[in-house]
């Protein structure tokens, strides 16, 4: 079990790293919608693990109860991803997301965290 794990985290590490970084063309502040975030990050660097038992984050309804919409900082999704004081940084065993990547989950938070 152990060493399927860490295969498969590898696995996910290496495919992440060739996978879309947030570059300069990528949406800012109210045009980030979240099928922007669930294409460019949710799916290639989170999606390996979450489907999980406790929380898939390709499911609205669960993404929204880690989420208060307008404060990013409030945020349980956004903690995750930028602050250690709440547990291990997301993703796990891969490097953090870039700046630029964890603004946008900010910016669909701040506007509302629509279904968008
Ligand atoms: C290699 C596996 C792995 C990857 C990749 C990963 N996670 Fe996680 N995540 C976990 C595990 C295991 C937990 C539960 C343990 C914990 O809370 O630390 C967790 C917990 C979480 C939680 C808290 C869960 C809850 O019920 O509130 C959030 C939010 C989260 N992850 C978001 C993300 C995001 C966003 C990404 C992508 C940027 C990501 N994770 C990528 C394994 C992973």
């Amino acid at each position: 079990m152990r060493f399927f794990l860490t295969a498969f985290t590898l696995a996910s590490c290496a495919y992440s790293e060739e996978k879309s970084q947030v570059t300069g063309s990528a949406p800012t502040g109210s045009s980030v919608t979240l099928t922007y975030l669930k294409s460019a990050i949710f799916t290639p660097k989170c999606a390996s693990c979450h489907p999980g038992s406790s929380f898939d984050i390709s499911d609205y309804a669960q993404l929204s109860a880690r989420v208060v919409a307008g404060s990013a900082s409030a945020s349980t999704l956004y903690r995750r991803v930028t602050d250690a004081a709440y547990g291990t940084v997301m993703p796990q065993g891969s490097p953090q997301l870039s700046s630029g990547e964890k603004q946008a989950i900010a910016d669909w938070i701040n506007n509302g965290a629509q279904n968008n």
